[in-house]
């Protein structure tokens, strides 16, 4: 288990494992809680019969040992009769069965010891077998006691007799432990297939309980994959109707995101439609003011010629609404055209001849700004790319224009064309100030000037850039900037460009 960078804590497995985790753990616990139970049961009730046997065989045991005349140990069995030592006589009584163990102690000491063969004969007891006869409690309660060797567990009860002596009767409990071992062997294996096989359906329920989650999931990283930010988005992903039953915990999720989508794609629309009355409302107002304008100019230049009939001053402020009603025609014409861009408007579509269009908007940069260096960079053959000549010229004269007014006079400024990997680039890099590092991010946007007091009196709108732009991206291009105090790079990268042939000259 992890943090998010919230706090909250994040499991890094999936759902799936951890239902297959939540249902196979307990079920682990309960099969081993199971076995144990009934292993110790079973257990406990074969101990509980072999001392009900043993109980049998004390009896024995006891009788025969108080009869008169009982002295001599069991015979060995080795064949000669003469009861030689080895096992208590009381081994020899009646009804004794294979495995009975007996044995006296005196004193701390075994006087006999020996185990009830299968043909009736008595084995001998090691030493170490005598001495853990010796050390029993004389309490006359069953207890058990590992003998080693061939013997194994024995169920053992130490019981006073006469003269100090005590007897110990034992039953072994090796068909016990085998009982016991058999039933282990058993609940493993059915324990172990019970497991798979319930970890397999199991594995089968959770995929197929999940699967409608994953078509959620699809639809939503479909949707999440939409580009939604701007122009008119159609929204037609919908969770499938089979995954929205409210009955399931997967169809709410399903029916939430389904309304969700609903409510994003009426709000889209609605941004959409104020976005194009916003953008139709600039696009009738800016044409609406071009005839207007058109006239305040014509009467304007119209008084400016009758010099005579004027006073000087009349005649100087007409020159200056002359000129200021220049400046707001072409700021009319940008609006205009930035609102035909937005709306799509289809932009003329030719061949144009790059290095041509370069040559003749720098040439009209050294005359408009004879103060500055204007350099060529060009290729050897003519560059040709699909697009608008007339946009494409306002687009460059635009950034020349910049340096011409964000540049003082004497800097150089150097337009260089190439063709890479089918794209033309086209860069302006002059060795000016640059560009305020607080505008840099903004310079692309409408309205983004740098000093904008400065700016304004120096007839800047902070228009040309979003042009600059607007052109570009219509023609399926980009544009970027880099710029610093000393070099200031504009780069503008147009689609499908092509190199002429050069013709060979002769
Ligand atoms: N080559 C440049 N060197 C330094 N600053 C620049 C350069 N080009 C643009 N800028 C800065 O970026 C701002 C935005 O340029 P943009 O062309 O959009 O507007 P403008 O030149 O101020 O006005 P307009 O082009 O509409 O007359 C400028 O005001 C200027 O501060
Ligand atoms: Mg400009």
């Amino acid at each position: 288990m992890t943090r998010r960078p919230d706090g909250v804590p994040r499991s890094r497995r999936s759902l799936r494992t951890r239902l297959l985790v939540a249902f196979v753990v307990p079920l682990v616990a309960v099969l081993g809680l199971v076995g144990v139970v009934s292993v110790t049961a079973l257990r406990a009730q074969l101990v509980s019969q072999v001392d009900t046997r043993l109980d049998a065989a004390i009896g024995r045991s006891e009788s025969y040992s108080s009869q008169p005349g009982y002295d001599p140990p069991h015979d060995t069995g080795d064949g000669d009769g003469n009861g030689s030592p080895g096992g208590p006589g009381f081994l020899g009584a009646r009804g004794q069965g294979e495995g009975t163990l007996g044995a006296t102690v005196v004193d701390g000491i075994c006087t006999t010891s020996g185990v009830l063969g299968s043909r009736g004969q008595t084995l001998q007891l090691s030493s170490a077998q005598q001495g853990v006869l010796v050390d029993l409690p004389t309490d006359a309660e069953p207890v058990t006691r590992d003998l080693g060797g061939d013997l194994g567990d024995y169920r053992l009860i130490a019981s006073p007799a006469r003269d100090g002596e005590v007897l110990v009767t034992g039953l072994p409990l090796n068909s016990t432990a085998d009982a016991v071992r058999r039933l282990v062997t058993v609940e493993l294996i059915v324990g172990l297939l019970a497991l798979v096989a319930a970890a397999l359906a199991a594995v089968l329920v959770i995929r197929r309980a999940l699967r409608p989650l994953d078509r959620v999931a699809a639809t939503a990283t479909r949707v999440s994959e939409l580009p939604l930010a701007s122009g008119e988005v159609r929204l037609v992903e919908r969770v499938l109707p089979g995954d929205t039953d409210p009955g399931t915990e997967v169809g709410q999720v399903g029916t939430a995101l389904n309304r969700m989508l609903d409510h994003v794609e009426g709000s889209l629309a609605a941004r959409q439609e104020s976005e194009t009355q916003v953008r139709q409302f600039v696009a009738d107002a800016s044409h609406e003011l071009r005839t207007p304008l058109a006239s305040i100019r014509g009467y304007a230049e119209l008084v400016r010629r009758q010099h005579a009939a004027v006073p000087a001053d009349v005649g100087h402020a007409m020159r200056r609404v002359e000129s200021e009603a220049l400046r707001m025609s072409e700021l009319v014409e940008e609006l205009l055209l930035l609102a035909r861009l937005d709306a799509g408007r289809e932009l003329a579509q030719e061949e144009v001849d790059l290095t041509a269009l370069v040559v003749d908007t720098v040439s009209d940069a050294h005359v408009a700004g004879p103060g500055h260096t204007w350099q060529l960079d060009l290729p050897d053959a003519p560059v040709l790319a699909p697009g608008d000549p007339g946009r494409l010229h306002q687009v460059l004269a635009n950034l020349l224009a910049n340096v011409r007014s964000h540049t003082p006079d004497g800097t150089t400024a150097t337009t260089r064309l190439r063709v890479q990997g089918g794209w033309a680039v086209l860069q302006v890099i002059d060795g000016g100030p640059g560009i305020p590092a607080a505008l840099r991010p903004h310079v692309f946007e409408r309205f983004a000037r740098g000093d904008a007091s400065r700016s304004r009196s120096a007839g800047s709108t902070g228009l040309g850039l979003a042009i600059v732009h607007a052109v570009v991206s219509a023609h399926g291009g980009q544009v970027e900037v880099a710029s610093e105090p000393g070099r200031t790079v504009f780069t503008i990268r147009l689609p499908h460009a092509t190199e002429a042939a050069v013709a060979a000259a002769d």
